[in-house]
């Protein structure tokens, strides 16, 4: 709906340039919003207040030509100019109604994306192997494939990566415990955050045992076999565990998905040579570097991207580079959204400019860090296990399904233990990732196990639960909420307001795909959730007087069921159909 309105006022200021009442060459971004109080209309646009200064006229002024210059649409009865200049629309109810009868006897839901399906490269997850998984991932991993699903579902193409850090000078260090310790590896391997430390205790108690470190470094790089052996047993076994917690997370990445710092080795050299080549490096203490002016540090001198060490090694930014120019000139990507840690903005901000530079990326190809901010603790500071360790990710999971587990069954005590075992899943997993998804992206946020599992707020229990509120309504009524077409009447204040939500779903997904933001898709969940109970409540379904108004009604139910099931389920969260 925004889109279309969005169209109509392109159209008006199309006209009007036309007219000379707007000078040439004004491109604006036509903002839509969503009305908060209905007698505003349903949506606003602040469009002739934006222009008003380039036009030299007054905004309200601009608004009512703009208002004489839209096109007819029998979407919208009204428009009004409110306040300072605000375009108010007014949606027909009837045509929300067919909108709605439309998306219910769509299997989409009658959500299109706004502008033209592209090829995604999502890089997500990407942890470390020569660690285990920790809380550190967890964003990365939920709210990448969030997006991800979302562009999915709006039809675009995804290429998920999950760029994995499985090289560097810690592995020599993993290699040489390997090598030594065959057996106590063995069993140590099973829990990674152990071997790690065990290894790490060896190179720093032996000389000998670092030097063996840093030789198998050497021979690795060099390409020896025994080296390459041990190293790939190593992240097959770190690769396994993070299959492990991803099927538990229900994420959709497959070992299919990786690919890893490792795999642009080969290409390290010829990034270098192709910046040579441009011109772009210079020599700064033997290392070589691609300055760049717009970045500079606190003393005004500009700041280095450096690609390789005086010693010949090559750095993160350097396989970043080479894996941006395969995303664009081998998998053809149109986007690139790297879900990484917020404190890494820098380091893209400046290796996104050299990619360009370089001519390594097309240059309509997008480029987009988004960036996340910090998993904290209850205290608000980062989240660490009561000793100060990291805190390992699948034991932060087996705590939200224990706790789950007692929450449930002081519920429902009647129930049979697999049944209970099967929720405590979807609600202790489901709230971990809906906590995390509902807060705004760039934001630190305080991890609190008693907040993600009340059944009340902004929770995933809360919206399973108004889930499985909906699917009740049907078992009664003996019917399913996916085959229902037909006729919708809005009526009532309730039954319009719900329909008024309901018809944002496609607009919503497309904001979450665009900006890469999932608590907007969790936010409209929860005020669909919070307008079906007000719906529910005034308005009998199943004592509708008439029959009509009772289908009518159905009908709103099952929409809104599908568009919660489809909503959480973008969200990567597994609905239960009783709890
Ligand atoms: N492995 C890195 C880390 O744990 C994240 C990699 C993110 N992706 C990338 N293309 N740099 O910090």
């Amino acid at each position: 709906m925004k889109d279309s309105i969005r169209q109509l006022i392109q159209h008006a200021l199309d006209r009007l340039t036309e007219q000379g009442v707007l000078p040439e060459g004004l491109t604006p971004a036509i903002q839509v919003e969503n009305t908060k109080d209905k007698a505003h209309g349903d949506f606003a646009s602040n469009i002739a207040m934006m222009l008003a200064k380039p036009a030299g006229m007054k905004p309200r002024d601009l608004a009512q030509q703009l208002i004489d210059a839209l096109p007819q649409d029998d979407q919208i009865t009204k428009v009004e100019i409110a306040g300072p200049g605000f375009l108010n629309f007014f949606q027909n109810s009837q045509a929300l109604a067919n909108r709605l009868e439309a998306a219910l006897a769509d299997e989409r839901l009658g959500v299109r994306k706004a502008g033209a399906h592209e090829r995604v490269v999502i890089d997500l997850s990407s942890p470390n192997l020569a660690k285990e998984m920790h809380v550190g991932h967890l964003r990365s991993t939920i709210i990448g494939d969030a997006v991800a699903r979302v562009l999915e579902f709006l039809g675009d193409e995804v290429i998920r990566q999950n760029h994995v850090g499985d090289w560097g000078t810690q592995f020599g260090m993993l290699l040489a415990y390997l090598e030594e310790q065959p057996a106590a590896a063995q069993s140590e391997l099973s829990d990674l955050e152990q071997f790690y430390r065990a290894a790490k205790k060896r190179f720093d108690e032996s000389a000998d045992f670092a030097d063996r470190a840093r030789q198998l470094v050497v021979s690795l790089q060099a390409g020896d076999a025994e080296c390459l052996r041990l190293w790939h047993r190593f992240n097959d076994i770190s690769l396994s565990h993070c299959q492990k917690v991803y099927d538990r997370l229900n994420v959709r990445l497959t070992p299919a998905d990786v690919k890893g710092e490792s795999a642009y080795n080969d290409d390290l050299p010829t990034i270098v040579a192709a910046l040579l080549g441009k011109g772009l490096l210079s020599e700064s203490d033997g290392a070589q570097c691609v300055f760049i002016d717009e970045f500079k540090n606190a003393e005004g001198n500009p700041l280095p991207v450096i690609v390789q060490k005086a010693g010949g090694g090559y750095l993160y930014a350097t396989t970043d580079l080479a894996a941006m120019r395969y995303r664009s000139q081998v998998l053809h990507a149109d986007r690139a959204l790297y879900f990484v840690d917020q404190r890494q903005a820098l380091h893209f901000q400046m290796a996104f400019e050299v990619a360009r530079r370089a001519g390594f990326v097309s240059p309509d190809m997008r480029l987009e860090h988004m960036g996340f901010g910090t998993m904290n603790g209850v205290d608000g500071r980062p989240f660490k296990t009561r000793d100060g360790g990291t805190v390992k990710l699948v034991d932060l999971l087996d705590e939200a399904e224990q706790r789950a587990y007692s929450l449930v069954k002081e519920k429902n005590p009647e129930l049979a233990e697999d049944e209970l075992r099967q929720i405590a899943r979807a609600v202790g997993i489901g709230a971990v990732k809906y906590a995390d998804l509902s807060k705004h992206r760039t934001s630190d946020y305080s991890f609190n196990f008693e907040q993600m599992l009340s059944f009340e707020g902004n929770t995933a229990p809360y919206l399973l639960y108004a889930y499985t509120r909906v699917a009740s309504i049907f078992r009664r009524a003996g019917t399913s909420m996916d085959v229902l077409g037909g006729q919708i009447a809005l009526q009532a204040e309730h039954e319009q307001l719900l329909a008024g939500k309901l018809a944002q779903f496609g607009d919503v997904l497309n904001t979450v795909g665009e900006k890469g933001v999932p608590h907007l898709l969790c936010s409209y969940l929860y005020e669909l959730a919070g307008l079906f109970s007000s719906f529910y409540e005034h308005c009998p379904i199943l004592a509708a007087e008439q029959e009509a108004q009772k289908q009518s009604r159905l009908r709103l139910a099952a929409l809104t069921g599908r568009t919660l099931k489809q909503g959480l389920e973008l969200l990567g969260l597994e609905t239960l159909e009783r709890m």
